[in-house]
């Protein structure tokens, strides 16, 4: 390691960072798959019905360890929800948590009433249904707790899972589980007894981050392989850690393409070496392989930046290990990558397009944190508004805005890199920097029930990073009350 620790922030980092063992891996333990919710039998006609149930459970994350966890229908994560673009859905989300609890769909478009954020909360033993129709391209989204105050540990102690779409587009890799593959990325501590450890997971004092394991699970799993059975495979990352920033790539510095992010496909393929992945991203990563070899997915220190706090955030100079695809001798032969996957249209916003301008400061936005009853910002439904988001801080936050696809407009106003092009709805601000999106409202008009915007570090949400914004039809603006009261 080469960071010098320089007073007490970097003194506790070096303290976290240094204390684990997460750098090499021997890749013993075959990567569990979350399974696929099939819808519940006898479905409604009006709607595919699904059921989370919310429980505690005890899981070996660990090898011989009996870690006490939270999970979804099971003991640890969620299974995966699939449904295709025009479903309409309902989830029955019930609470056998011993807490208040919330389930927010992150990048879904729908009403506020159904986001599942610190405005719907479901108390224990209660369920929760919210409907929907799916009504965005295809795409990997995820699904969490979000009360405010304790997403960090809800989240952390197991509830999370992926909610993917599909729209029929059938030319890259979609058998899931074999040539479509999840990789939930998170970070974990573990005490002696086994059970996780959750100090440092609320800011404060010294504590700039949240928690950053020192251990690495994909999927649930510790120290995974991937049997890989097809010359393409495709992998859907979802960082969800809650603070540390991974720089995905190959060991031996192999390419791989790049075919989506949060929001859906790309125009076309994007061939990288490395990928920044923060809290909360997705990425769809379509890799070759060659029968009978051997690639390690691993994190890299960034090279983005020299601020050495975002270094630490990224596993310092440590390069962690992710995970290896191990190549049967003989693969099944892949159809080649389309060389276009889908048309993204510009989000672009018109000259005189109202400016939403945040600073983040001092784990502040504009100077003001989280106030479940004050409303922010109210956009128009249907328009397509800018937020400028600036970093005034020393150390990297990123920006998830509910309920909307953005479009990276600028960073330090220039033209983004080609990643950071897509569809998009959290974005990491690095130290100092400011970034420009175009943001699309959704046609909901909701004069009483706001989303959420924050930063994706879950620390920083949790102390009140956060805000909150309606989207209103003009006719209902006049609706918009003073203050919010808390439960719908
Ligand atoms: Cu991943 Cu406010 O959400
Ligand atoms: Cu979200
Ligand atoms: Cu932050």
């Amino acid at each position: 390691m080469t960071v010098t620790p320089i007073g007490g922030f970097a003194g506790w980092l070096w303290l976290d960072a240094s204390r684990g063992n997460a750098g090499q891996l021997s890749f013993s333990t075959p990567l569990r798959i979350p399974p696929l919710l099939a819808p519940a039998p006898g479905s409604s006609r009006t709607a595919k019905q699904f059921r989370l149930n919310l429980q505690e459970g005890v899981s070996e994350l660990i090898p011989g360890r009996r870690t006490p966890t939270w999970g979804a229908n099971g003991n640890y994560l969620g299974p995966t929800i699939r449904v295709n673009r025009g479903d309409r859905v309902q989830v029955h989300v019930t609470n056998r948590l011993r807490q208040t609890t919330t389930m927010h769909w992150h990048g879904m478009h729908l009403p506020a009433q159904m986001d599942g954020g610190p405005h719907q909360p479901i108390a224990s033993g209660r369920t929760w249904s919210p409907q929907w129709t799916i009504e965005q391209p295809a795409t990997t989204l995820w699904y969490h707790p979000h009360l405010h105050s304790v997403t960090a540990e809800h989240v952390y102690r197991g509830i999370a899972g992926l909610f993917l779409i599909d729209d029929g587009d059938t030319r890259l890799p979609h058998t899931y589980g074999v040539d479509d593959v999840p990789l939930i990325i998170q970070d974990k501590n573990f005490n002696d007894d086994g059970s996780l450890s959750t100090d440092g997971i609320r800011f404060g004092g010294i504590n700039v981050t949240g928690l950053l394991g020192d251990r690495i699970l994909i999927n649930g799993t510790y120290d995974p392989y991937f049997k890989v059975t097809t010359t393409l495979a495709r992998f859907r990352m979802l960082n969800g850690s809650n603070a540390r920033v991974y720089h995905v790539g190959f060991a031996d510095g192999r390419s791989f393409q790049l075919v989506g992010t949060d929001g859906g496909l790309l125009p076309a393929p994007l061939p990288l070496k490395r990928l920044m992945l923060s809290p909360g991203e997705r990425a769809e990563i379509v890799v070759a392989f060659r029968p009978g070899e051997k690639a390690v997915l691993r994190s890299f220190a960034p090279d983005l930046q020299s601020n050495f706090l975002y270094e630490q955030l990224a596993g310092g100079n440590d390069e962690m290990d992710l995970l290896a695809f191990v190549a049967a001798p003989r693969l099944r032969p892949s159809p080649p990558l389309p060389s276009t996957l889908a048309t993204v249209p510009a989000i672009q916003p018109a000259a005189n397009a109202a400016v939403t301008r945040i600073v983040m400061g001092d784990f502040t936005f504009n100077d003001k944190t989280m106030d479940m009853k004050r409303v922010d910002h109210v956009a128009t439904a249907n328009t397509v508004g800018v937020w400028e988001v600036k970093n005034d801080q020393d150390i990297p936050h990123n920006f998830h805005i509910h309920g909307v696809t953005f479009h990276v407009l600028d960073l330090d106003r220039r033209t983004p890199p080609p990643h950071m092009r897509g569809n998009k709805d959290t974005v990491i601000v690095p130290p100092g920097s400011t970034v420009r999106l175009g943001v699309r409202y959704l046609r909901y008009s909701d004069p009483i029930r706001p989303y959420m915007f924050h930063c994706h570090i879950l620390a920083h949400e949790d102390a009140g990073m956060m805000g909150q914004f309606l989207t209103v039809s003009p006719a209902d603006r006049v609706r918009v009350p003073r203050s919010l009261s808390h439960d719908h």
